[in-house]
């Protein structure tokens, strides 16, 4: 693939503040499930995440505990971001922190040239600053206190007072760009998804930008600026350049790294929560045109999961641990739930109730059952062999069919980021298969020997779409599905993980003679109904 362009998606570094929670790993499964989807497509991916270590919120984190910012960061790194990883499965190809030297490096350079194209001057700032934000905040972004906090000014995010700051510091000459950004935006409708994100970005550009503060004086844990290393760089203006010093932006001229950064950038698409989506499709955008970089294909911001009405936040300790529902259903179940529950682009709440009911009727009494029933007759009725269909009946034609435009469905939704209409769309040919087989009943006809072609008609199809379910699925539940190829004895295709999405509605792949494995249902049946004890994210 030497030379095409990489399909790019990145999930928002995340503050080391605390360990990860549900909203966390919720952004990282969307972006997992939609790069191993388009790796399926056979195209080339890179797929980005990573850690935002620097700035007051991980500096005061830190010295509350008593260590260094560095140490902090090493060990919430090590011991909580990396392994939540593994915990939901992510196939990310690299993880960037925000102290590693190619980050640092390249977060001077890039301020470097933004200052030398006349982008920058020297300013005092004066206003309120929200540390949970790491936000100067604008007149309409606070609100006013009442009871205990009457008379303070407070972000309405994390229901904490702001600070009011004054420093002299570097200001970024944002408005410059407030018509170069609209015009883009017009020109590139989809730019900013959903559509209600798009709004609300085009109507707070149309409202006028104000030039911001990008350095620190008051603050020692960042990246210093070249220029005047007394300061540092606003934490949001070294955090967003991860996106470009992960992928070779600083690299050596010629180096594998540099070629990366050719091949890469841009993004195709920035997942992000909808609560930093103001930084992702305004300055970020500004900062790439003062440094005459290209801007991403799309950011797209989704909804929030909340907890008694509020975002979930590790500020708030309302934090859920991925692990906690992993252990509980397991990491495919975790996904699938995530991704077909809440629509991508809306809020949704959690319930351990709701989880469970899907998780029984959808995954276990669904999909489970489709592949134990159709490997269990084929091995009592066909000797452990996938049967040759003969003519086809008009049942049968209808489910093939069902099959086919299912792969066109969902890959069409999946390139709306529309996971739960995607899932949406698996599920309802799972659902059909379902009821074909209640309704061929194969195993009446497994009694009449002249039934026998019939009988082997019925169980092929099965089987078949059940090789097209696995590799449709692959993406959201990649544990499960490589367990369904193995039982289907479709390993003689080669693995699962590289089978094209753009072929897998070919009719009839599954050979003649495939070897079925019978095995342990797919979801068990949840051993306790009851879900764990509520208990939060967070370092012991
Ligand atoms: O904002 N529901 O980091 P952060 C859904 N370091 N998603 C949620 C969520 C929730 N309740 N809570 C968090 C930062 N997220 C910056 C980003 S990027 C250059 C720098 C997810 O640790 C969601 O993706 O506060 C949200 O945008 C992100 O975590 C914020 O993580
Ligand atoms: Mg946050």
């Amino acid at each position: 693939m030497a030379g095409s362009k990489a399909y790019y998606v990145t999930t928002p570094i995340y503050y080391v503040n605390d360990a990860p929670h549900i909203g966390h790993a919720y952004t990282t499964t969307a972006g997992d499930a939609l790069t191993r989807w388009h790796r399926q497509r056979g195209a080339a991916v890179w797929f980005l995440t990573g850690t935002d270590e620097h700035g007051t919120k991980v500096a005061r984190t830190a010295a509350e505990h008593s260590v260094a910012p560095q140490q902090w960061a090493d060990r919430l790194v090590a011991e909580a971001w990396r392994p939540a990883l593994g915990t939901i499965d992510a196939a990310n190809d690299d993880f960037i922190r925000t102290t590693e030297p190619r980050h640092v490096i390249g977060v001077q350079r890039f301020w470097e040239q933004v200052r030398a194209n006349g982008a920058l001057y020297q300013g005092v700032y004066e206003g309120p600053y929200c540390v949970g934000c790491e936000e100067f905040k604008l007149p309409g972004d606070v609100i006013e206190g009442s009871g205990e906090q009457a008379g303070a000014l407070i972000c309405p995010l994390h229901g904490r007072p702001v600070e009011l700051l004054r420093e002299e510091n570097w200001f970024f000459r944002l408005s410059a760009y407030a018509e170069e950004l609209l015009a883009h935006y017009r020109r590139h409708p989809d730019a900013v998804a959903p559509r209600s994100a798009y709004n609300e970005v085009v109507a707070f550009i149309e409202r006028g930008l104000t030039d911001i503060s990008m350095s620190r004086s008051a603050v020692q844990w960042g990246v210093p600026l070249p220029w005047q290393p007394e300061q540092v760089v606003y934490v949001w203006f070294d955090a967003l350049l991860n996106y470009i010093t992960a992928i070779g932006y600083a690299a050596e001229p010629g180096s594998p790294q540099a070629q990366r950064f050719a091949t890469t950038w841009p993004a195709d698409v920035h997942l992000v929560g909808k609560d930093i989506l103001r930084f992702h499709a305004v300055y970020w955008p500004a900062m790439l045109l003062a440094a005459g970089l290209p801007l991403p294909r799309q950011v797209f911001a989704h909804g929030w999961l909340l907890v008694s009405g509020e975002k979930m936040s590790k500020s708030r300790l309302t934090g859920i641990a991925p692990s906690l529902i992993v252990d509980h259903v397991g990491s495919d179940a975790f996904r699938y739930y995530f991704l077909s529950a809440i629509r991508f682009g809306s809020d949704g709440s959690f319930s351990w109730e709701d989880l469970t009911a899907r998780y029984t009727a959808e995954l276990a009494n669904g999909l489970g059952n489709l592949l134990s029933r159709a490997v269990a007759m084929v091995d009592r009725y066909c000797a452990g062999e996938v049967p040759a269909a003969g003519p086809q009946s008009t049942a049968d034609i209808a489910l093939a069919a069902l099959a086919q435009a299912t792969v066109g469905r969902a890959d069409a939704a999946i390139d709306e980021l529309d996971f739960a209409g995607a899932i949406g769309h698996i599920r309802d040919l799972v659902d059909a298969t379902n009821l074909y087989l209640t309704e061929e009943q194969p195993w009446v006809l497994a009694r009449a020997p002249e039934q026998r072609e019939r009988l082997h008609s019925v169980l092929a199809t099965a089987c078949e779409v059940l090789r097209i379910v696995a590799v449709l699925y692959h993406p959201v539940m990649p544990h499960a599905t490589e367990r369904m190829w193995h039982a289907l004895g479709a390993t003689t295709l080669g693995p699962l993980a590289e089978q094209r999405i753009d072929e897998t509605g070919r009719w009839g792949q599954l050979p003649v003679g495939a070897r079925v494995v019978r095995g342990e249902p797919l979801f068990p049946r949840l051993a306790d109904p009851d879900p764990p004890e509520a208990e939060t994210a967070g370092m012991p």
